[in-house]
């Protein structure tokens, strides 16, 4: 496993944490002490629903529950989802 980590920037608190690639990023943010609104934590209930701003992310899940619309407008579930990047969220 690699121990090369991502920086992780949060929008609106302009919070900034480390999140390996095989971390949730809202895993990597709890565990900073960094408060995210969370529910399943599997991809399903959409509460940590939030806007990639900059930088990529994979869901670890097929099919988190997001429409093709909003995959396509850039939201994500941190809940399932991994940075492959420096990554800039902002929560809506
Ligand atoms: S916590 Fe339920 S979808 Fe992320």
């Amino acid at each position: 496993m690699s121990s090369e980590t991502f920086k992780v920037r949060l929008e609106p608190q302009d919070a900034i944490f480390d999140c390996a690639p095989d971390q949730p990023v809202l895993l990597a943010a709890l565990a900073a002490g960094i408060a995210l609104p969370w529910s399943c934590r599997n991809g399903t209930c959409r509460t940590c629903i939030a806007q990639l701003v900059s930088g990529s992310i994979v869901h670890r899940i097929p099919w988190p529950g997001l429409s093709a619309e909003e995959k396509a407008a850039g939201l994500i579930l941190p809940c399932v989802a991994e940075p492959r990047s420096d990554v800039t969220l902002r929560q809506p």
